[in-house]
C-alpha cells in the first residue's frame, strides 16, 4: 500500500521543504520506494535542494497536458538512493487557477503513483488548494517556529484545516452542506452551531469527521530559551478545535542546515552527526513506526 504524508504550515519559511527532503532521503535510504511531490504553488524548490536545477518536466507539464501521466514527470535521483521527485512548477498562474476537476485529476494521479511513501510539500498558508492538498495526506505534519507569531499562524492554519475538513464531510447536496457552503466561518464552533441548527445531530457528524485528524507537530529552529509551551498549545488546540496534535519532534537551530543547502545535499547525508540531522533522524524513525502500523492495519483488513 502507498502511504501519503503531507507537510504544511501557517507561515512561510518554517523549514517544511528542508524537513521533507531529508525525510524523503532517509526513508529512501532505509529501502522504501519514495516519491516526493512538490505542490508548493509559486514557491516550489524541493528539486533545488537535491541539486536538480533544470528538471526536464514539472507538474505544469502534467497540468497543461503536455505529458499524458504524472509518471512522465517523475525524476529519479540515483545519487540519493533512487528517491523519486516530481518537481513543482514556477508557473504560478497555471496552478493558482487550477479548477476543481484539475485538482481532482492531480490528486487521483498522485494516489496512483507507484511508491511505498508519497511525500507532499503543500507550501505555506491556508488557501483552498493548500488545505485540500494538505488534507489529502494519510498523515499530516505541521511545522512551526517557536516564535509567538509563528504559533499564531500555526493555530489559524489548523483552525482553517479543521473547518475545511468538517465542511468536506457534508455532502454538497445535503441540507447542511448547502447551508454551510454559503457561509464564511471564523471558528469551528460557528460551523458546529450552524450545522446543528440546520439539522439536529449534524454537530456529532461534524465532530466525527475530525476523529481521525491528528496532525503531527514539529517545532523547528528551536532555541533553548524560546521553548514553546507544548502542553498549553496542545490543550488550546484540543479545547477549541477538538483535535489532538501528537508531537513528532523538535529540530534545533543549526548552521549545518544552511551549509548542507549550499552543497545541495540533505543535511542528514552531509552532516549526519549535526544536532539538526540527529533530530530529523529521530523524526524519520517515528515515521517509520507509523508506516509499519499502516502496513499492519492494511494487511489485517
Ligand atoms: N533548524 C534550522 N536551522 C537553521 N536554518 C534552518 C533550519 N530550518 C530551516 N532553516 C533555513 O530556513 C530557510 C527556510 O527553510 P525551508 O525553505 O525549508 O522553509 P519552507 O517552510 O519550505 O519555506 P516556504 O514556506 O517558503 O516554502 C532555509 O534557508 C533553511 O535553510
Ligand atoms: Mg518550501
Amino acid at each position: 500500500m502507498t502511504v501519503t504524508i503531507s507537510i504544511g504550515s501557517g507561515k512561510g519559511g518554517t523549514g517544511k521543504t528542508m524537513l521533507l527532503c531529508n525525510l524523503a532521503f532517509l526513508l529512501a535510504r532505509s529501502g522504501k520506494k519514495v516519491c516526493l511531490v512538490d505542490l508548493d504553488i509559486g514557491g516550489a524548490d524541493a528539486h533545488i535542494l537535491f541539486g536538480l536545477f533544470e528538471p526536464k518536466h514539472t507538474i505544469t507539464d502534467f497540468l497543461n497536458r503536455k505529458v499524458d501521466t504524472l509518471k512522465d514527470v517523475v525524476h529519479t535521483l540515483y545519487a540519493f538512493n533512487g528517491l523519486q521527485i516530481i518537481p513543482g512548477t514556477g508557473n504560478t498562474l497555471q496552478t493558482a487557477n487550477m479548477s476543481y476537476q484539475e485538482k481532482q485529476r492531480l490528486l487521483r494521479s498522485i494516489s496512483a503513483l507507484d511508491a511505498d511513501v508519497v511525500l507532499l510539500d503543500v507550501g505555506a498558508g491556508a488557501s483552498y488548494h493548500t488545505l485540500d492538498f494538505f488534507m489529502s495526506g494519510d498523515i499530516q505534519i505541521c511545522v512551526t517556529l517557536p516564535e509567538p507569531t509563528s504559533i499564531m499562524d500555526f493555530y489559524s492554519f489548523l483552525q482553517l484545516a479543521t473547518i475545511r475538513k468538517v465542511l468536506g464531510s457534508f455532502l454538497s447536496h445535503s441540507d447542511v452542506g448547502n447551508t454551510l457552503k454559503k457561509q464564511n466561518f471564523s471558528s469551528l464552533a460557528e460551523v458546529f452551531a450552524l450545522a446543528e441548527s440546520t439539522q439536529p445531530g449534524a454537530k456529532k457528524k461534524a465532530q466525527q469527521a475530525l476523529h481521525y485528524f491528528h496532525p503531527l507537530l514539529v517545532i523547528n529552529r528551536d532555541i533553548q530559551n524560546t521553548k514553546v509551551n507544548k502542553k498549553k498549545l496542545k490543550q488550546l488546540v484540543a479545547k477549541y478545535l477538538g483535535i489532538d496534535i501528537p508531537s513528532l519532534g523538535e529540530i534545533p537551530e543549526d548552521t549545518a542546515i544552511k551549509d548542507a543547502l549550499k552543497a545541495y545535499i540533505p543535511v542528514c547525508e552531509l552532516y549526519p552527526d549535526s544536532p539538526a540531522a540527529k533530530a530529523i533522524a529521530q523524526i524519520a524513525a517515528k515515521i517509520e513506526k507509523i508506516l509499519e502500523l499502516f502496513s499492519k492495519t492494511s494487511s489485517s483488513t
